[in-house]
């Protein structure tokens, strides 16, 4: 399956987006000029987030209010109250016909590691411009067979990523993670040759299925020789360096970059890897922050590096979210006002209660159902036993403190996120939620999705004015 030349009456920059969830990272790469044709997810819930927003793509009031009576008639929204009900209804409506996101996109539900490439095609002669997702991808640490030990299922799902890679042969992919797979210390499998010393990094099916005694290294590809052997290393950042490998040996340029959403105008820290790979080896420039870390915010966020940007300081949960006036409360006063991440087990001794003068914290699957605002503030007393439970003790011994909070709505997170508050999600509220932990910021993926689309059109110009002067 090649792609060489593209097909008229085709989109341009045709997308299939694995691993879709939300449709974070498909929403902002929409944005940026890519269509999608085929977004694929296991979950059920995400699967029914995309459909249905795929039949809200360009709906007008009427459609909006038959989609959105019979979207809050599913079970899963029996436990709205009333007041919930309507602001569902409000946001919803909210939605402009020009929203046509997803519209042309085939919904696939499904294991990916069942789901053959070919299906993922919009038709047998499509041009696939480009391939995105982010795999669920713990870093995987060990190599051989005691990686059962502590890998979990999903260790291996990027792999998939990269079958889909090799049989479509986009022009570029976007693969986007986390940003443990950086550092994360991860055993690395080499052959090593005897003679010239040249080490080669091992296939990844190799170094999962690795067994000292029966695997026969093979020869070395710098001078030839067969006296070469097995070593295994364990280095910070190896999960990186092997999945780079993996989309290196398809043929593509790799470039890798942690980015910060919010220096791309998120009011969230959220950082995130990004390997951007190009079919042709074309030369790709990471997009320019557009927001950066003022004083102010250094700190709570002095773990955290901002890039280098001339622009605007980053938006607060404040200004995004509260600076007309909350649901429940009305205006809120900034100063005592904290986000409270409640029972949550915080990586790196986070806080758990962030000020509204920065953006929040990075918004976990597992915390965003989590995340409350309290107008006045939590008690010492109360965080002294939250931190308690950040450092993994078991909570119980000492009461809890009754603080007046409520949890952050749909909209909220939506909003710290990024995505239209008009943005339809399917599920219990955890389900939601969940999805909403997931996803990439539209906001960045935009960024990045319009420097690939510009890295691509710099390259057929210059084409162009080559083939003009000759
Ligand atoms: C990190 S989330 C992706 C979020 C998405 N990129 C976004 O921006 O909204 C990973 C997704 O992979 C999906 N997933 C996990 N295992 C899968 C599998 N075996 N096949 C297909 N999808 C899977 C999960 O349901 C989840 O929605």
């Amino acid at each position: 399956m090649t792609n060489s030349a593209r097909i008229p009456d085709r989109p341009r920059f045709e997308l299939v987006s694995l691993f879709a969830g939300a449709g974070g990272l498909d929403l902002g790469l929409e944005r940026a000029g890519f269509v999608a044709s085929t977004v694929t997810d296991i979950e059920p819930p995400a699967c029914e987030t995309l459909r249905r927003n795929k039949k809200l793509a360009g709906a007008d009031t009427a459609q909006l209010l038959g989609l959105i009576e019979e979207a809050s008639a599913q079970r899963c929204f029996n436990r709205l109250s009333a007041e919930e009900k309507d602001w569902f209804f409000h946001r919803l409506l909210e939605r402009p016909s020009s929203a046509k996101y997803l519209a042309t996109a085939k919904v696939i539900e499904g294991d990916i590691r069942e789901i053959p490439s070919e299906e993922l095609l919009s038709s047998p002669d499509a041009n696939v411009f480009a391939v995105a997702g982010g795999p669920p991808c713990q870093p995987f640490s060990k190599a051989g067979k005691q990686k059962a030990l502590d890998c979990t299922k999903n260790g291996d799902l990027f792999y998939e990523f990269v079958r889909v890679v090799g049989d479509l042969q986009p022009n570029w992919f976007i693969f986007e993670n986390v940003k443990g797979i950086t550092f994360t210390p991860t055993d690395v499998l080499y052959s090593v040759c005897g003679i010239c010393c040249e080490e080669e990094l091992a296939d990844f099916k190799i170094r999962q299925n690795f067994a000292v005694q029966s695997a026969t290294a093979p020869k070395c590809g710098s001078c030839g020789s067969g006296d070469t052997g097995w070593q295994v290393r364990n280095e910070r950042g190896g999960s990186l360096r092997i999945i780079k490998r993996e989309f290196e040996r398809l043929g593509y340029k790799c470039e890798e970059k942690v980015l910060n959403a919010a220096d791309f105008g998120a009011p969230q820290i959220r950082e995130r890897l990004f390997i951007i790979g190009s079919r042709e080896h074309l030369s790709f420039d990471w997009p320019i922050p557009t927001n950066q870390r003022p004083q102010s915010v250094s700190k709570q966020a002095s773990l955290l590096d901002s890039a280098d940007s001339d622009g605007k300081p980053w938006r607060t949960m404040y200004d995004a979210l509260w600076a007309e006036g909350h649901q429940e409360y009305g205006s809120i006063d900034r100063e005592k006002a904290v986000l409270w991440v409640k029972n949550v087990v915080r990586p790196h001794d986070e806080p758990v209660t962030w000020h509204l003068d920065r953006p929040s914290p990075t918004i976990g699957a597992h915390q965003s159902a989590k995340l409350a605002l309290a107008p006045i503030g939590v008690p010492e007393a109360q965080l002294t036993r939250q931190q308690w439970h950040t450092r993994g003790r078991r909570q119980g011994d000492i009461p809890p403190v009754p603080v007046e909070h409520c949890y952050l709505s749909d909209e909220e997170l939506l909003r710290l996120q990024t995505f239209p508050r008009w943005w339809y999600l399917h599920g219990t509220r955890m389900q939601r939620a969940f999805q909403i932990g997931n996803a990439v910021p539209p906001v960045l993926a935009e960024a990045v999705g319009r420097a690939v689309i510009e890295a691509q059109l710099a390259y057929e110009q210059s084409n162009e004015v080559v083939a003009a002067s000759a």
